[in-house]
């Protein structure tokens, strides 16, 4: 089966990203990205490449070579469905907060009614792929509402059929232009060989065929929920053992080192910090808790969920330490927060430890100066304003560092942006109060840098 062209449902931090590559790979194939967001559709074709509704690093470049070539971002999902050979899902796939398996379970409306506009508007043979992590089995669920055309293909001369695909994606945000470029494998799950064919095929075109893994529907689906798990798993254990150093005298940089250069431990993925953010690790490790309850395996459920319960401790008690060298209160006191989005390098800002650890200091009446270089002021007002209703508390956001770190009487850091590194902290300390606070949670200053300042530093992970 010859594709040509390609739909893709959803042009968020996935689809987005993912489509531009493979447009950019593939410039026989005509890739269209379609949303029911209009602004973001709006934002993927401004003219000014730094309104594109997400930052990743060297996004920029490929969508100017791409768009309006093989590349584009519309509303139009009939046309755009009708037209496709293959169709990928990348929809939101959020925790349920109502209902059976609420704060667990995927949500998987957008999943669902995405499946319904493909039934509707297919024509002919349509190859519908799942990019969006899914728990185990959705794409039964996805044939399932596919196969309810069947009742009208019998009155149509030209009927629609369907093959699905599992294609998960293991992008992380920040360096997905390179994870998408130079994949550690490809995973395709399915049962239809012409259709695991013609996927394969468009990977050809740039990742060697070793690294395209195929495989059953569901261990396809399932290895997406483990490799983010099994992920999510290694940062609380670091971090868990940061508490330890804190509390013995090592110090966690040279444990991990130490662990690290253990060939079968590895050394990636051993950076102590505040806790794992990102729309995946937490949604999908929960998942992985709730379908272990449902099919009957409570034992490894709970192996699962201690991951989760560790980051949510891990952000608390950074709240709590900062409130007790602080004299026990910060009632009143100016905080300036460095750093909001989840990791560096992007503008997402979904389930990033900063909204806890920020939302726990304003509840106890600190003012806080926040200065992020991607975030805007609209996102950390919405992050505030689901996490906790009742926020009350002062904070603003700053265009520099110095701008908040002015009359501070701590700086909180949260996220390891580059411009964080090497800071003239001679300086920076004669704009704050005395006594002042460096909290460092992301390993970026190092203790000479303050050596001959009047600031006094904590660092995640340093026992004294
Ligand atoms: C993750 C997976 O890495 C990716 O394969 C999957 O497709 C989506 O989920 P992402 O969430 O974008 O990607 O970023 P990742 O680099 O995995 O970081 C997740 C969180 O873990 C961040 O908050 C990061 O700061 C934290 N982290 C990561 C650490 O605290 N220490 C580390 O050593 C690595
Ligand atoms: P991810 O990180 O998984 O890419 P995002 O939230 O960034 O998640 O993006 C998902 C996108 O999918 C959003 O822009 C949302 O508007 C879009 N979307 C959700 N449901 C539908 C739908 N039924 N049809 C088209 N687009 C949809």
């Amino acid at each position: 089966m010859k594709i040509r062209k390609i739909c893709c449902i959803g042009a968020g931090y996935v689809g987005g990203p993912t489509m531009s590559v493979i447009a950019d790979k593939c410039s026989d194939l005509e890739v269209k990205v379609v949303d029911i967001n209009k602004e973001r559709i709006a934002a993927w074709n401004d003219s000014d490449l730094n309104n594109l509704p997400i930052f990743e690093p060297g996004l920029d470049q490929i969508i100017s070579r791409t768009r309006g070539r093989n590349l584009f971002f519309s509303s139009e999902m009939e046309k755009s469905i009708a037209n496709a050979d293959m169709i990928f899902i990348s929809v939101n796939t959020p925790t349920k907060t109502k209902g059976l398996g609420a704060g667990q379970a995927s949500d998987l409306s957008w999943v669902e009614a995405s499946a319904r506009q493909v039934a509707k508007y297919a024509e002919g043979h349509t190859i519908v792929i799942e990019k969006s992590t899914l728990p185990v089995r959705t794409a039964q669920a996805i044939k399932e509402i596919l196969e309810a055309t069947k009742k009208e293909n019998a009155k149509n001369k030209n009927p629609k059929t369907f093959s699905v695909l599992s294609n998960p994606e293991f992008l992380a945000e920040g360096t997905a232009i390179s994870d998408l470029e130079e994949p550690d494998r490809v995973l395709i799950g399915g049962e239809d060989p012409e259709a695991i064919k013609a996927l394969v095929n468009i990977y050809l075109n740039w990742v060697p065929i070793e690294k395209i893994i195929c495989t059953n529907l569901w261990s396809s689906e399932l290895s997406k929920l483990a490799a983010n798990a099994f992920l999510a798993q290694r940062i609380s254990s670091i971090n868990s053992i940061s508490a330890f150093c804190e509390a013995t005298g090592a110090d966690i940089n040279e444990v991990a080192k130490a662990i690290g250069t253990d060939k079968r431990i590895g050394n990636q993925f051993l950076s102590a910090g505040p806790g794992f953010g990102g729309s995946c690790f937490k949604k999908d490790i929960l998942n992985l808790v709730y379908l272990s309850g449902y099919f009957g395996l409570p034992e490894v459920a709970n192996y699962w969920n201690q991951v989760v319960v560790l980051n949510t401790w891990q952000q608390d008690r950074i709240y709590k330490i900062v409130l007790e060298k602080l004299f026990g209160t910060v009632s009143g006191k100016n905080i300036a927060i460095l750093g909001f989005s989840f990791k560096a390098n992007t503008n997402d800002t979904r389930e990033s430890p900063s909204i806890r650890i920020s939302c726990d200091l304003l509840e106890e009446g600190a003012l806080l100066s926040i200065y992020d270089p991607k975030v805007s002021f609209e996102r950390i007002k919405e992050d505030f304003e689901r996490f906790s209703f009742n926020n009350q508390g002062i904070w603003k956001m700053v265009n520099s560092i110095p701008d908040a770190l002015k009359n501070a009487d701590a700086v909180l850091i949260l996220t390891a942006w580059d411009e964080f590194f090497g800071l003239d902290w001679k300086y920076l300390a004669s704009l704050m109060r005395s006594p002042a606070w460096v909290f460092d949670t992301r390993s970026v200053v190092k203790r000479q840098e303050i050596k001959n300042t009047s600031l006094n530093l904590w660092k995640l992970g340093e026992g004294s």
